[in-house]
């Protein structure tokens, strides 16, 4: 097997003409490495994609057809050997309001939804929003990293939870659940009834060690039981274009999200429909690159770590290009970031969002950028001493 030559990132000068959030949050003194956005430039198929269009004021609604729904088919089953059928692919305007909606469809106000922290904090909002109450099974720190802790997401279950919306590979510690994990959660599941909501986001950039398995291809226990939500937005790094979907893995767990409203399945963007048809389609070249560079940063980062500030405790991730950062060994207080934004002009993400108890004392650092910003991010962060 040869291996992916890296995609490189956009010199600084040039990222910091872009208007996204990351570019436009902070002043220029400060170098932002906290929102998912990447800085490696766009797959050369969807620019094109984007670009044919705009030449053709093609600037309508989304398109009728199966093309995102045959794209991401054909990508799932190349990937992951995961067969779909194209028609059960659901198109709406991003993840996380299709969990919202799909949270709101499955329960009645005031049902318990469980989630494992530390964990990407809109869950908790969404989970709110949608009339449910936060039940939380954190995450445990072993001998092989962060893992799923089953017996109190079993104990969870058995108290009462009606929906567990898992994080797949899970922000923020960057992990893929193994197989044998999903499928006892699977039974489990099917054994107390909970709706299993899979967020797959991160699939695609399970690095060559992730051993990404997507939840509805482990066993008829996770069909019956399952529904996947994704979207090429954060491979592709295309998430301002408005496009995401889920998939139920049959029809036990469509018909728990029935009432579901019909105007969610209407609202993707017309570019994200595209650009995502072709990502899936046409630029897996392109995303290898990319995890290739993101593999190599993973390693980079533990380098500069070790050298300046080896305090840190830093588990690599296999998935993802996200790194959360235990700082309490160097006593900088419950939330790091603010600190080292003060002092280091770096822009993390603070931790306690992501888990009141789990996340204090951590942050969160995107390493998705060149090894060059990679090298003055650390740099800067260990001035914070
Ligand atoms: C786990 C997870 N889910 C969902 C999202 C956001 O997805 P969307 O922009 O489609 O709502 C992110 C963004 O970083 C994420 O990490």
């Amino acid at each position: 097997m040869t291996t992916p030559t890296g995609v490189q990132a956009d010199p600084l000068a040039l990222l910091r003409q872009r208007t996204s959030s990351k570019w436009t949050a902070y002043p220029p003194e400060v170098l932002p490495m906290f929102v998912a956005e990447m800085d490696f430039p766009l797959a050369p198929a969807i620019a094109a994609r984007l670009v044919g269009m705009i030449g053709r004021s093609d600037t309508g609604y989304e398109p009728r057809g199966p093309g995102l729904g045959r794209a991401f088919a054909g990508f799932a089953a190349d990937l992951w050997g995961w067969e779909l059928d194209p028609a059960t692919v659901q198109a709406t305007t991003n993840v996380v309001v299709a969990l919202t909606e799909l949270v709101r469809a499955a329960i009645e106000p005031g049902d318990r939804v469980l989630l494992n922290s530390p964990v990407y904090y809109p869950f908790y909002g969404l989970i709110e929003e949608a009339g449910g109450v936060v039940a939380d099974a954190p995450l445990a720190l072993g001998e092989a990293g962060w893992a799923l802790d089953l017996d109190a997401i079993e104990a969870a279950y058995a108290d009462g939870v009606r929906v567990h919306v898992l994080c797949h590979p899970h922000n923020p510690v960057g992990v893929a659940h193994p197989r044998e994990t999903l499928a006892r959660l699977a039974e489990l599941a099917a054994e107390h009834g909970v709706l299993l909501l899979s967020d797959e986001i991160h699939g695609p950039l399970a690095h060559s060690d992730g051993g990404f398995v997507p939840y509805l291809a482990v066993s008829e226990a996770a069909r019956a039981t399952g529904i996947a939500v994704t979207s090429a937005s954060k491979a592709f790094n295309i998430p301002g274009l408005g496009c995401a979907f889920w998939v139920p893995g049959g029809e036990a767990a469509a018909r728990r999200v029935a009432r579901m409203p019909e105007s969610v399945r209407h609202r993707a963007g017309h570019f994200g429909a595209h650009a995502a048809t072709a990502a899936f389609d046409e630029s897996r070249d392109w995303l290898a690159g990319v995890v290739a560079s993101i593999e190599a940063n993973r390693r980079r980062l533990g380098e500069l770590l070790a050298e300046q500030l080896p305090e840190a405790v830093y588990h690599e991730p296999r998935a993802g290009y996200l790194a959360w950062l235990d700082f309490r060994p160097l006593g900088w207080g419950d939330d790091p970031a603010r600190r080292i934004l003060e002092r280091g002009a770096v822009a993390l993400s603070a931790g306690r969002p992501f888990g009141k108890d789990t996340g204090r004392g951590f942050a969160r650092l995107n390493f998705a950028c060149s090894p060059e910003v990679l090298e003055e991010g650390v740099r800067r962060i260990a001035t914070a001493r």
